[in-house]
Parts: structure tokens; sequence; C-alpha cells
């Protein structure tokens, strides 16, 4: 890990790291984030290992002005209002995602939305410019710990797992930013943070409508959502041979069948890689028509504990 002061020289560097699919942490007004290339999934999952999430979170997207914002996500009237009032700033609006955007289906952990903001700090902005990139961003603080809101934070909870830290100092706000769902035409407070519910009833003149549960389990809103399922009904611990009308999403060094649709998450039995193709080889699979995906094992270490995780989410029995 290399700690960098802001220089031009430094974020024409980081911006280089970040587009060969490395992992910069950088200062915003609310606290340091653990940027990755938004649209690189192997990044991505970098990101996931990095924080050493047993689960996979949907992350925000940090892009530089509302004009991106508006290419990645579908901008509501509400939401425009919103953008119009409060960015750049401390707020995320969670939108309906577009399609082929090339947003990895790892940042929004399979759903069918997409947390966005545009930050209003010099040195995000500069990084974003730099890159050219939207970057997916947590928190830069290990899963479970408080979020960092300085370069020493940073570098005690994530050490090497984490590239670059460019150095901005103490962050402004030291809270997160406020989360609103603005898929709708009502606005819904899903994580309260940097920007007052009152700013926002201010510009709605209506009471905004609290997402029950978020207070108690304020860093997980997306676990409120219906997260994303698919259709066909999951076989866990299968082997390489699916049943017939089965599909098969594969791991490791197998031939894959050649009657039924299969996928291989990482043929080398990569995690990175698995964690990279894995929402995306299931909504494919869901596609091909199969009743079930026949899945292999994964083994439960690093990343496969988080994959294993959605994976068994997917073949609990439903309603
Ligand atoms: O201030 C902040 O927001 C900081 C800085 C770095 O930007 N970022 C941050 O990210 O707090 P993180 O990953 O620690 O928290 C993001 C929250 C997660 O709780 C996640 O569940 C929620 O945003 N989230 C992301 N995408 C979502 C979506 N599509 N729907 C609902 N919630 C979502
Ligand atoms: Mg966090």
């Amino acid at each position: 890990m290399t700690v960098l002061a802001p220089t031009p020289e430094n974020i024409a560097a980081a911006a280089r790291a970040l587009r060969s699919g490395r992992l910069v942490a950088f200062p915003t007004e609310t606290v340091y984030g653990l940027g990755a290339d938004a649209t690189n999934g192997e990044a991505v999952a970098r990101i996931y290992e990095a924080k050493g999430r047993p689960a996979f979170n949907p992350l925000i997207v940090h892009v530089g002005d509302t004009a991106t914002a508006r290419g990645i996500g579908v901008l509501t009237p509400m939401a425009e209002r919103m953008a119009a009032a409060f960015w750049p700033g401390p707020l995320t609006l969670v939108l309906e995602r577009r399609p082929d955007t090339g947003i990895s289906e790892l940042v929004t952990a399979g759903l069918d939305t997409v947390a966005i903001r545009v930050p209003d700090h010099p040195l995000a902005q500069a990084i974003i410019q730099a890159s050219g990139l939207p970057l997916a961003a947590p928190s830069a603080n290990r899963s479970g710990h408080v979020s960092a809101t300085t370069a020493r934070h940073v570098i005690d909870d994530l050490g090497d797992a984490v590239d670059i830290v460019l150095d901005g100092g103490p962050t402004t706000h030291g809270l997160e930013s406020t989360i609103l769902d603005v898929t709708d035409h009502v606005v819904r407070l899903l994580r309260p943070g940097a920007v007052p519910a009152e700013a926002v009833e201010a510009i709605t003149g209506l009471p905004l409508a609290r997402v029950l549960g978020s207070r108690s389990a304020p860093t997980a809103p997306g676990q409120l959502e219906s997260h994303y399922a698919p259709r066909a009904r999951l076989r866990l611990a299968a082997d390489a041979r699916p049943m017939p009308g089965e599909a098969l999403l594969a791991f490791g060094h197998v031939d894959l069948p050649a009657d039924a649709p299969a996928i291989n998450l990482s043929s080398s039995g990569n995690l990175l890689e698995a964690a990279a193709n894995l929402f995306s080889a299931l909504r494919r699979l869901d596609a091909s028509g199969a009743t079930t995906i026949a899945v292999m094992p994964i083994p439960e270490t690093g990343l496969g504990e988080a994959i294993n995780d959605r994976l068994r989410r997917a073949a609990a029995p439903r309603e």
C-alpha cells in the first residue's frame, strides 16, 4: 500500500491504478471511500475481499455530475429535484438501473436499482475526472468497523488490501451520505446521513417516508429491498453432470456438458473471477428457461463465503 499526497502527479497515478483494476481509497466530504472501477467486475470483487464482507451488499457508484448519473440510472422527476437541490453533495439516490451501462452486476448485487452519488470534495472529483470512470466505493473500513474519516483510519483498517490511499486530510462531515429511494414519486429515507431529513422535506414539502428497519440496520439498507433471486430453483452441491431440464453453474476445472445450458464461474477456480461473474451468470442461466440451476460446490474461503451466502439464499424455499 502507498499513501500519496494529493498532487496532480499522484492523482494521475491513482487514476492509472483505478483503470488497471486496483483499489484506491480517497476522501469524500462524508467519509473515505474504497474506490474501484465500477465497470470492472474483478476490481469490484476486490472491494468485497478487502472489506472482508461475508455477503454482497450493493455499493454506491460515484460520478462527477448529474448528466453522468442520468446515463446509469433513471432520474424520476423527484430524483431530478433532489439532484438539483443536493448534488454535488452528501446525498445518495437509489434509482432504477438502466440496462447495458457497463456497471458490473456485482456493484448492484444483482438488484434492478443502483445507488448513485455526486460527491462534493475536490479530491473525489479530481480522481473521478482523471480516471474517467464511474467509481464503486463503499466506506473504506473493514466490514463491521466504523467508517474511516482520515487516511490513518484507512491504513489501520485495510492495510495492504488497498493499493493506494490518497491523503486529503480529515473529512468534513465524518458521517455517511443520506440515502434516498427515489425510484417512485414518493421519497423514502433508506439511511439517515449528512443531509438532514428536514432539508429533504423542505424541498418536497412532504414528510419523508422512513423505511422501517433502516435505523436498526443502518449499514445495510440494500438488505431491505427484495434481493435479486433467480426464478429457477437452485440445487446446491451438484456435480458437473446436470439432470435433464437443469442448467449448470460450474466452478473449477471441468468439462461443461454439451446438452445443457452451462456457465463456469471460473475454470481456474479463482474466487475473484467467480464473484465478478456470479450475478450475470445467474441471470443468463435463468433466462435459458431451465427450471433448476445445478450449482457446483464453491470453497467457503475468502470471497467464497459471500458467493455461498448468496447461493444459499437463492436456494432457500420460497412461498
Ligand atoms: O458517504 C457515503 O455514502 C460513503 C462514501 C464513501 O461515499 N459510502 C458509503 O458506502 O457509506 P457503504 O457501502 O458503506 O454504504 C452504502 C449503502 C449500503 O448500506 C448499501 O446497502 C446501500 O448503500 N445501497 C447501495 N445500493 C443500494 C440499492 N440499490 N438499494 C438500496 N440500498 C443500496
Ligand atoms: Mg459502510
